[in-house]
């Protein structure tokens, strides 16, 4: 139940509801507040409001809700892939607002720490002890999760790969090209950007709005600079000054001049569709976008092909979905219930097939997974891994704000001196 319902109801006792009120201002202990636990939903809110995304929602609800028949879910999310500014905003009003959903979804990684250090969400160290999730999840993601002092803070539900280039091959074969999508470099990509608009594909790459752009930004830099050198950027080893970053930036602002000019107006769902129906050739996407691609029997590999983004064979840019527990809610024992299920392998399963992302946990059977899907475990086993920052995992929300605004104004402006000045500044 939500917990203004909640509230409503105890509403009769005016000194039960004082006491409640002052429980969740300084955030709840478990086991406080027996009588008022009712355990009849879970309010989860995500940015998995529509299409593709909530199917894999919608699955890992039907898995809730067997494994846990006494609590119904509720879906509290909000519309905004990517957890764009909107989303973001929206989830903290509510938080500041001591209207929290009881658990909410965040990228784990550096997203958490401003929910951590406003004293929005819950240790789950004992929780990870209860159900033994140290042991099943892998150590890289582990590194991810725990903060400085050891703790952790929300559970994984997926792992998604942003490093993607998504290309239908039909038109590279009209227009002489290659048809397995893969470049070396950004050099030899912008040369084929270049083929395939003299020959009249008037946006050969489809681009959305706002972190669609950051995603495409993060990609180019990881292409030019490497791994090394791209994890430079987000803990102060690397320049961003430097002659590398200012390369990169110039083939960002090549890439924007191949795409669609309604780039601001569209969704990044959108932006896939316009490769699936072969108005653009390429699109830069993480795997979530495989559900659109796979829709209506089209075939990976000849209907479309899914490869590194360019420059970035070999690196794994990786993010995960995960799912947190609000402090100052009544019903932790429902929301321990969700993030039960959402570690279990059965919910990892369900929800990776249908999600286009691989599981977190290790003891999922990568044979049950999609032709592109296996190409992720093997990568993300073998390859080095680096953090995305346009999901969360490189740089907290309040950096990631300021990266956004400087996408944002050079979309406009195409001033590659102020991005990179922004984006220097950003870092401070
Ligand atoms: C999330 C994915 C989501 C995508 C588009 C990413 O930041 O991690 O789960 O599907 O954005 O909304």
């Amino acid at each position: 139940m939500h917990v203004n319902r909640k509230l409503a109801a105890v509403a009769a006792s005016a000194a039960a509801l004082s006491l409640v009120l002052s429980a969740c201002a300084a955030g709840s202990t478990p086991g406080d507040k027996p009588s008022l636990r009712t355990h009849e939903d879970v309010t989860v809110y995500t940015w998995w409001a529509s299409g593709v995304e909530k199917q894999g929602l919608d699955k890992l609800a039907e898995v809730f809700e067997q494994q846990h028949p006494g609590i119904t879910f509720v879906n509290d999310g909000v519309m905004g892939g990517g957890g764009s500014s909107t989303s973001k905003e929206y989830l903290q009003t509510r938080l500041e607002t001591q209207d929290p959903p009881d658990t909410f979804a965040a990228h784990a990684g550096a997203e958490l720490d401003d929910y951590i250090e406003g004293g929005f969400i819950q240790d789950l160290t004992p929780l990870y002890k209860k159900l033994g999730l140290k042991e099943v999840f892998p150590k890289s993601l582990m590194d991810q999760l725990k903060t400085q002092d050891g703790k952790i803070y929300s559970v994984p539900s997926n792992i998604h790969r942003a490093n993607l280039l998504w290309a239908n091959p039909a038109v590279l074969e009209k227009h002489g090209l290659d048809t397995s999508g893969q470049y070396e470099d950004l050099d030899s990509f912008i040369a084929d950007l270049e083929t395939l608009k003299q020959a009249g594909v008037e946006y050969p790459l489809s681009v959305a709005n706002e972190w669609p752009q950051v995603h495409l930004l993060e990609t180019v830099l990881l292409g030019e600079l490497g791994a090394e050198a791209y994890d430079g950027l987000w803990d102060g080893t690397t320049d961003w000054n430097g002659p590398e970053v200012t390369a990169a930036l110039e083939d960002y602002k090549q890439l924007l001049s191949f795409s669609n000019p309604t780039r601001n107006e569209m969704e990044w769902d959108a932006a896939s569709t316009m490769v699936v129906e072969g108005k653009s050739a390429f699109n830069i996407m993480g795997d979530w976008a495989l559900p659109v691609y796979a829709a209506e029997g089209r075939q990976y590999g000849k209907d479309y092909v899914v490869v590194p983004s360019p420059g970035t064979n070999g690196v794994f840019d990786f993010l995960a979905d995960s799912f947190t527990m609000s402090t100052g809610i009544l019903d932790e024992d429902a929301a321990r219930a969700w993030l039960e299920t959402v570690s279990s392998k059965e919910g990892q399963l369900e929800f990776n097939r249908i999600k286009g992302s691989i599981p977190a946990r290790t003891d999922v059977d990568p044979g049950q997974f999609n032709e592109y899907q296996k190409t992720a475990f093997e990568s993300f086993n073998n390859d080095p891994i680096v953090s995305s920052v346009a999901h969360g995992a490189a740089v907290p929300v309040s950096q990631l704000t300021k990266i956004t605004a400087a996408a944002v104004a050079f979309e406009k402006d195409g001033d590659v001196a102020k991005l990179q000045a922004a984006l220097a500044a950003s870092a401070g």
